[in-house]
């Protein structure tokens, strides 16, 4: 297991790339004033207020709340693993991370990428090389697989025998070791290794970043299985990855995601010009699954076969979403028309005949649709009944509008009163509330004493010098609410670059929240008065301090003040 990446790389790092820079590579950006801007990349808007300071090295959407680092940035918009995000931006600034803290990069990973990568390329040569190709090149066109798309999968071949793979790539220098690591051969119980993969279609599996991670090799007559995976390797784990994905998200930028269940599926999808369709690995899905989709779009659909076995996926499915709903996030259930799947479907129906084709529900929708099948819904009996079993679903959504959705259908579905069914879900009140506006609480001259000094700090760092080390101590014996100030203020004293440099300290804190809230909230104040502001607030600090210092004294009987507190009480009186 890699160690922690340390603290010091991290401020490092995020001195010598620029979030700008970094940003302008993804996203046309304008200036505007200090400032940069462009239409914000994590919700849908027409006029930008997605905001990129290059002094704080942080951006800030005003539209969705939206804020982070560069690191933040590559997470949320690259999908990528805080470990991930720190190997790319090391990349840009051409540093390398500490050897005791890589990860990916150990050389056994690395070397598997590489062995996979390789024997990628294997099989798409075969493909054309290979003695037998044509048995294969005729299977995928008769099953109507174009060279183009073929190609954009980097769809190969492995022909029949035991040792292809094998013998192309020990030729080359891989040993058998890593061939087995990779899951590419199998050693025999008795010694040697042959290959895993024969006389199968080949389908890469990348991972987002598109690193060759494993295969899918579907037979191309009879035999069994027909469809054989990858095993799990130490970078191949099925129930996290989504075939397509990689290839989905290549296409351009994208609003939603339909998730099939097959490697053809999505193929033949992306043929017709579908090219947001992905697919698990023969495995039903997973929260990891959403969780990455949701990443990528807000609208996620899951299509499916619309027999018994279909109905059952799509179950677990919804019961996977129940807790994702929020936001902008919509989930939908396709059913396909009896004997199709997506495959046979859109080569029938075409792209846009496909969905058309298809029965589908909105989540809500689909639960009570199935839940009613085992209800009578006709007897008052039934309705309680239908009530009963669709509350304990519909409380797992975790936000008010989604819930209110359910709450909408439910009333109509049993035709109880709207009122008693919002109860039943967990609403407080009876009717929808308006949203509570933030009553100006965004605004900065509406907070805590406290938590504008944090603001003031934390957007220029610099600032921790107008707090001396006596100041701080005052704070933490007199103020309990300063711990966070006097920890930024801490942090910020060592020297820090950027305010990005500050809140990755803050990474899976407790007070992480907090300080990327403050470090958004817009001040309002000209550059030169940053320094009038924070002596301004720390005096009122000190006041208060020391008012609380006082009291404290003075609830002590006089004759108990130990000398300090008379010296404190015998300034406090001259008025010092
Ligand atoms: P085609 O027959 O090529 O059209 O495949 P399909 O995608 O229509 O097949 P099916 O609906 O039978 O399977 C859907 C997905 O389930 C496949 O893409 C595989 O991921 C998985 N799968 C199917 N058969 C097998 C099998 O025999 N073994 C394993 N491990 N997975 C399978
Ligand atoms: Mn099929």
């Amino acid at each position: 297991m890699a160690g922690r990446i340390p603290d010091h790389f991290i401020d490092d790092l995020l001195a010598r790339v620029d979030i700008v820079d970094l940003i302008e590579a993804h996203l046309p950006l304008r200036k505007a004033g200090k400032d940069f801007q462009a239409l914000c990349p994590f919700h849908g808007e027409k006029t930008p207020s997605f905001t990129i300071s290059r002094e704080k090295q942080f951006y800030h959407c005003f539209g969705c709340g939206v804020h982070g680092t560069a690191i933040g940035f590559l997470m949320n918009y690259r999908n990528l693993e805080f470990r991930e995000a720190i190997e790319e931006l090391a990349q840009m600034a051409g540093v390398e991370i500490p050897v005791e803290a890589r990860s990916h990069n150990t050389p056994n990973t690395r070397d598997l990428f590489a062995v996979l990568e390789q024997a990628r390329k294997h099989y798409e040569g075969q493909l054309r090389t290979a003695p037998e190709r044509q048995r294969a090149v005729d299977y995928l066109k008769g099953r109507g697989i174009t060279g183009e798309v073929a190609k954009r999968f980097r769809v190969g071949f492995a022909p029949d025998g035991w040792r292809h793979l094998f013998d192309a790539m020990t030729k080359a220098g891989v040993t058998d070791s890593q061939l087995e690591r990779a899951g590419l051969a199998i050693r025999r119980d008795h010694g040697g290794h042959y290959d895993r993969f024969r006389d199968r279609i080949m389908f890469p599996i990348h991972d987002r970043r598109g690193r060759v991670i494993g295969f899918g090799g579907r037979i191309l007559d009879q035999g069994e299985p027909k469809y054989l995976n990858s095993p799990e390797t130490d970078v191949f784990h099925k129930g996290r990855e989504l075939y397509g994905l990689h290839e989905a998200l290549a296409g351009g930028q994208l609003t939603s995601l339909v998730v099939v269940e097959g490697y053809m599926d999505v193929i033949a999808l992306s043929q017709f010009g579908m090219g947001n369709a992905v697919a698990t690995l023969g495995t039903a899905v997973t929260s990891d699954h959403l969780d990455q989709l949701f990443r990528h779009v807000p609208e996620v659909t899951f299509c499916f076969d619309g027999d018994a076995a279909g109905k059952r996926a799509a179950w677990k499915a919804l019961e996977i979403s129940l807790s994702r709903m929020e936001g902008n996030r919509a989930v939908r259930f396709s059913f396909l028309p009896d004997g199709h799947d997506p495959d046979s479907a859109v080569r029938e129906f075409g792209a846009d005949g496909f969905m058309g084709a298809a029965r589908t529900f909105g989540l809500s929708d689909y639960l009570l649709d199935s839940l009613k099948v085992e209800i009578d819904s006709s007897t008052s009996e039934g309705r309680t009944r239908l009530v009963a079993r669709a509350a304990p679903y519909l409380r797992q959504i975790p936000d008010d509008t989604h819930r209110a959705v359910g709450a909408r259908l439910l009333a109509e579905a049993t035709r109880f009163d709207e009122d008693l069914i919002r109860r039943e879900l967990g609403f407080t009140s009876g009717r929808p509330r308006a949203r509570t506006s933030s009553g100006g609480l965004d605004r900065y001259t509406s907070r805590t004493l406290i938590e504008q000094t944090l603001a003031l700090l934390l957007q220029r760092p610099h600032l921790s010098a107008r707090i001396d080390a006596e100041t701080a101590a005052f704070f933490r014996e007199e103020l309990h609410d300063s711990a966070m100030l006097l920890k930024v203020w801490e942090i910020a004293s060592g020297g820090v670059a950027s305010t990005a440099v500050l809140l990755e300290r803050f990474r899976d804190t407790p007070e992480e929240p907090a300080v990327l809230e403050l470090s958004a909230l817009q001040l309002n104040i000209s550059d030169d008065a940053f320094e009038a502001e924070i002596n301004g607030a720390v005096g009122r600090l000190r006041e208060r301090a020391q008012d609380q210092r006082i009291g404290r004294i003075r609830a002590i009987p006089f004759g108990e003040w130990s000398d300090e507190q008379k010296a404190i009480m015998r300034d406090y009186k001259r008025g010092a």
